[in-house]
């Protein structure tokens, strides 16, 4: 379940089981080969490991506002410290190194290049990715910058944020300055991270930031996120020069009836409100019909074109699939999200653990989007689990084990045809958790946060050695 269970019903999740089973990776059994150009990467975002809020100009985020109001976050944990990785940034950069990733996937915090979220860059802000770039090309890691993940300037948001149209042309400028100062070094760009969540949880449900429960009301920001994704495409392509490939990162999941004897419709419902509203405009240049008439007020002329613009790659950020069921009489929305059946494992964020989850959104996508669809990176996936903290080292079996049996199933979706060409490990530190504070956990890396101190997990070594046999099953081949 994601974490839109708050969000479509007002059911609360019944208390989660003890997880009852869990698998050990297939030891013995190779990891099928991937392709020789395929990209391994990992992922994380500057408001969950940056801290450093108050520093070098940078403006107010609503995430910063989320935080100071009761009630909001877990344990009232806040990001003003994080994982210090805005000081740490090189023995960060050292991490990856050594995990022997090609590619490393952060985001841009908008309020640091423009802490207003419009106007004049703040040079502190830009030199600060600018040394984080340098940083990881000196280490030959492709950096890969998410222009957007969920961190708007607090004086956007006071003027409407993502339900009003002049935050697509804020998001244009700000897109524009990236592409102008730090596009010659960057090959990789992702406007947008999750527009769906961001949409749902932040304007729909009121759980994340800024907090609004719009419900229905919230749809021009699904429209307004996506035109600004097309303002962002437009300002890279025509200011980077040289070769560069862009995307946006979306989650996506298909969603289970909890009955399939009575919920298949609920699903499909769920399915149109998730791929439908944020992935068809995208690659078919279309909302469905059903959500027409609620996004037409917000679409005017040429909206669908720039939306639709092509793109070099489609990320897709996987956890599990979603479980819905019709809503109960009198419920204000058609349908709600479901438990997950008990016999999956689930992680610490209550999520069931179903890799064949993946394989099945893949083909999936394949299905629905034909010919449309470009290559597809993932550019997320990963788990939150209880690690044992020992002199030896930070044990988590259950990270190991889930991360391998999700590779094994994106690798039945290449067998089958379905063109991906990368994998970003959700996420290389222990981390801000949004509305669930520190408490879930799912870094390669464990942070013990009072002291700052960094150590590799268990899966940071699995990851490292499965991805350097990989290397060398490539570099046999090349001779051969
Ligand atoms: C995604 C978030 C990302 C992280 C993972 C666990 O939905 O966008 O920042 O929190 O979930």
């Amino acid at each position: 379940m994601r974490r839109r269970e708050l969000i479509l019903s007002a059911v609360a999740t019944a208390a989660l089981p003890v997880a009852r089973t869990w698998s050990e990776p297939r030891r013995g059994l190779p990891m099928p080969r991937f392709p020789r150009d395929f990209i391994w990467g990992v992922s994380a975002s500057a408001y969950q490991i940056e801290g450093a809020v108050h520093e070098d100009g940078r403006g107010q985020s609503i995430w910063d506002t989320f935080c100071l109001e009761p009630g909001r976050i877990a344990n009232s944990d806040n990001a003003d410290a994080a994982c210090d990785h805005y000081h740490r940034y090189r023995e960060d950069v050292e991490l990856i190194h050594q995990l022997g990733v090609q590619a490393y996937r952060f985001s841009i915090s908008w309020p640091r290049i423009q802490p207003t979220g419009a106007g004049a860059p703040n040079e502190k802000g830009l030199d600060f990715y600018s040394r984080l770039i340098d940083a990881l090309l000196a280490k030959g890691i492709e950096p890969t910058p998410t222009l957007f993940h969920w961190d708007l300037p607090q004086a956007l948001q006071n003027a409407g944020g993502w339900r009003e149209r002049d935050t697509v042309e804020r998001f244009g400028d700000y897109a524009q300055i990236l592409a102008a100062r730090l596009g010659d070094r960057v090959p990789r760009w992702i406007t947008h991270h999750e527009t769906f969540e961001h949409h749902v949880l932040g304007y729909a449900a009121g759980v994340h930031a800024p907090g609004l429960a719009l419900g229905f009301n919230s749809f021009p920001v699904a429209h307004h996120l996506l035109l600004s994704h097309g303002k962002a495409v437009q300002a890279l392509r025509s200011t980077v020069k040289g070769k560069t490939q862009i995307g946006i990162a979306q989650s996506l999941e298909t969603a289970r009836p909890a009955n399939p004897a009575k919920d298949q419709g609920a699903a499909q419902l769920m399915d149109m409100f998730h791929w439908g509203l944020h992935v068809d405009p995208l690659l078919l240049g279309r909302y469905p019909e059903e959500f027409a008439a609620s996004v037409a007020p917000s679409v005017h002329d040429g909206d669908l074109a720039l939306i639709a613009q092509p793109l070099d790659f489609l990320g897709i950020n996987y956890y599990n699939p979603s479980y819905v069921r019709g809503a109960s009489p009198g419920s204000r929305v058609p349908i709600e999200d479901a438990p997950p059946p008990a016999e999956f494992e689930r992680t610490e964020m209550g999520w069931p653990v179903i890799p064949q989850g993946l394989t099945e959104m893949l083909l999936a996508l394949r299905d629905r989007y034909a010919k449309a669809l470009p290559p597809i990176i993932v550019t997320e996936n990963g788990a939150a689990f209880v690690d044992s903290v020992a002199c030896d080292g930070v044990h988590d079996p259950r990270r190991v084990a889930y991360l391998d049996a999700h590779l094994r199933a994106l690798h039945k979706a290449l067998d089958a045809g379905v063109d991906v060409s990368g994998y970003f490990v959700w996420s290389i530190l222990d981390n801000f958790e949004w509305a669930e504070g520190y408490r879930p956990r799912f870094g390669l890396v464990h942070v013990d946060y009072p002291t700052q101190q960094r150590t590799p997990k268990d899966s940071f070594h699995w990851y490292r050695e499965m991805i350097a046999a990989q290397r060398n099953v490539t570099r046999r081949e090349a001779r051969a």
